[in-house]
């Protein structure tokens, strides 16, 4: 019996990658994996453990100190879905402030903590059968994937959804503010010399400027089932 297809997901901040992914995955009965998030939990590391701070940014120790750091996707009844756990302990609400935000773009332009996180992202990709959201999974993480899906929307409509996410997460901040951080995102995730986000040539491309959740959806599960015959 065949084991699953391989769904590559790229696309860039605040387009609803995660919510199509997770949503997806679930139909399909595939693993789900938010590259995101463990971008996001070596930041939490860094700052927790003072790597990032006072203006400075001790990349060196933090690459040193990745040996120490076990990252782990299991369910979590409190969220309701798999989450990220960083040795052992549940990091999805520390992950998603301002504070993770505005500094992960840094940590994810360092090519070692990059090869540390593929290398493991590839390790769960072998087994087929999932659906893995991103920058680089298309063009890096797998190359290969039968399907790969390149998310895009407006800017407008990006920020708009950001603000909203910052809000329900009591952080709320200008629109202005968040237009601001996603502009430099875009910028920094596009232009990075190390695995920028790009759209590659096989991808198709759901722009869900107008769309529902359930168009999103039904489109991509299409695409999907088109892969596997
Ligand atoms: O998808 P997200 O917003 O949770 O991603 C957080 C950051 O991590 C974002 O700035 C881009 C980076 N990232 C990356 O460089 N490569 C990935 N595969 C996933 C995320």
């Amino acid at each position: 019996m065949a084991k699953g297809i391989r769904i590559a997901i790229d696309g860039y901040s605040s387009t609803g990658k995660s919510t199509i992914a997770k949503a997806l995955a679930d139909r399909l009965d595939y693993r789900y994996i938010d590259t995101g998030a463990m971008y996001r939990a070596i930041t939490f590391w860094a700052l927790k453990n003072g790597f990032i701070g006072n203006e400075q940014f001790k990349s060196d120790e933090l690459v040193e100190s990745l040996q120490a750091v076990k990252l782990d996707f299991k369910h979590s009844a409190k969220h309701a879905k798999p989450v990220i756990f960083l040795n052992g302990e549940n990091i999805e609400d520390n992950i998603r402030g301002a504070e993770v935000a505005s500094n992960v773009s840094h940590v994810a332009k360092i090519a070692e903590v990059r090869k540390f996180l593929v290398k493991q992202q590839q390790a769960i990709a072998a087994a087929g059968a999932v659906v893995m959201d991103g920058r680089d999974i298309a063009s890096v993480v797998m190359p290969d994937a039968e399907l790969k899906i390149f998310m895009t929307a407006d800017p407008n409509i990006r920020a708009q959804r950001r603000f909203e996410e910052l809000e329900r997460l009591g952080q709320a901040m200008d629109f202005k503010d968040v237009m601001a951080n996603l502009k430099e995102r875009d910028h920094l995730d596009t232009s990075r010399k190390e695995s920028p986000l790009i759209q590659t040539e096989d991808a198709l491309v759901l722009d869900n400027s107008n769309m529902t959740r359930e168009e999103q959806l039904n489109l991509a599960e299409a695409w999907a089932k088109d892969r596997m015959v």
